[in-house]
């Protein structure tokens, strides 16, 4: 997608061949600074801190995360040790295993000496995979959009409220959610987003805001408890949201807080969807309420927060009081039940192993 006019992936292979350079989004929507990976612990380290985030891209990193220590070790070892390290850098994204599964597969039985180039030909397929899957969601939810719009009867801009941010941020390019928004946009569909906060990290109004303001898409932060209001209220048409692992039973898992407004949409009768590219589902689980591992993280996350003040500083200021603790549970699953359909790159199915199976048949 465009920043200011200029065509960006959020991932992409450095002049020299060999290092990868990454949008480091710890830094935005105030700051915009690429970096450099050089090696297997700086690409476990951008996806451990959040350089990188979001389901898809996790996977990309990863990859290239392999190319990268193939560099350094090309043994059988080596593969192993780098899919241990960068495995063990966040547990929820199914899509780091099947991103690492994918590198391993391709790698352990040539000679060593082509794990090098054919590890950073494989890491470069996936990212355009990616890029080809969203697009393909894009116009898959881009219909349902459509018909929204259709059944609305003064032209008025389609309300969809999103959790987190499943954007192009997340992926290599175009999103998972937001791919039928900025596709409905760009074909001229007038289209609002509702934009959840989403702390404790605050990835709906730092990367959501910031990539929907960039593209020119209209849209409003709300506060993470404004969502069932605005729905009661007739002010949302339909929700959309990502996922970071999804159980074959159709459990979805995200960023907590989705299950809230999953719960809030089916009060008010207002449609429920997920963006979901084929590698975030995870077909040896049955249950996603009580197989999918949820991530924790550090208190700090929640006790402070940083932000810009009004003379242009970056700071982290704390909220709570001296010596109160927290919980930062980064996840939760959205029964199958609540999801109104998957939409897929091969188009939306109800949530449900037989959804799944059914435009799936060689995975499931
Ligand atoms: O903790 P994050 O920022 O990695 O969580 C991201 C999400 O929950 C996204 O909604 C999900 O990965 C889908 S991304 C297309």
């Amino acid at each position: 997608m465009n920043i200011d006019g200029r065509a960006f992936r959020t991932i992409w292979l450095a002049d020299d061949g060999a290092s990868v350079k990454i949008i480091d989004q710890t830094r935005l929507p105030h700051l915009f600074e690429i970096v450099s990976l050089r090696s297997l612990d700086e690409a476990a380290h951008a996806i451990r801190a959040m350089l990188v985030r979001g389901a898809p891209l996790i996977g990309a990193t990863a990859a290239y995360g392999v190319a990268l220590a193939m560099r350094e070790d090309a043994s059988d070892a080596g593969i192993e040790n780098a899919c241990q390290v960068l495995n063990a850098t966040r547990p929820t994204a199914v899509n780091l295993r099947w991103a690492l599964n994918d590198m391993r597969a391709c790698l352990q039985y040539i000679p060593q000496d082509m794990r090098v180039g054919t590890a950073y030909v494989r890491a470069a397929e996936i990212c355009d995979e990616d890029v080809a899957i969203n697009s393909a969601i894009g116009d898959h939810g881009f219909e349902l959009i459509c018909a929204a719009h259709e059944d609305i009867p003064d032209d008025r801009p389609v309300n969809i409220l999103t959790h987190c941010n499943a954007g192009w941020l997340a992926t290599v390019d175009w999103g998972t959610a937001l791919a039928p928004i900025y596709k409905a946009h760009d074909a001229g569909i007038p289209v609002h987003v509702w934009a959840d906060e989403t702390r404790p990290r605050n990835q709906g109004a730092a990367l959501t805001a910031w990539e929907l303001g960039k593209h020119g898409v209209s849209h409003a932060v709300i506060a993470d408890n404004a969502g069932g209001h605005l729905m009661q209220h007739g002010m949302v048409d339909m929700c959309i949201t990502g996922t970071d692992r999804t159980a074959a039973s159709g459990d979805v898992a995200n960023k907590i807080g989705t299950y809230l407004k999953a719960l809030a949409a089916r009060d008010n009768d207002i449609p429920f969807y997920i963006g979901l590219p084929s590698p975030t589902i995870d077909w040896t689980l049955s249950d996603g309420v009580q197989d999918i591992p949820i991530e924790e993280r550090d208190q700090d996350e929640v006790t402070h927060i940083s932000g810009k003040t009004r003379d242009g500083q970056i700071v982290s200021v704390q909220l709570t009081p001296d010596g109160s603790s927290a919980g930062n549970y980064a996840f939760d699953v959205t029964p199958a039940r609540l999801v109104t359909g998957l939409i897929t790159e091969r188009g939306v199915c109800p949530a449900s192993r037989a959804g799944l199976a059914g435009l799936f048949p060689e995975l499931a």
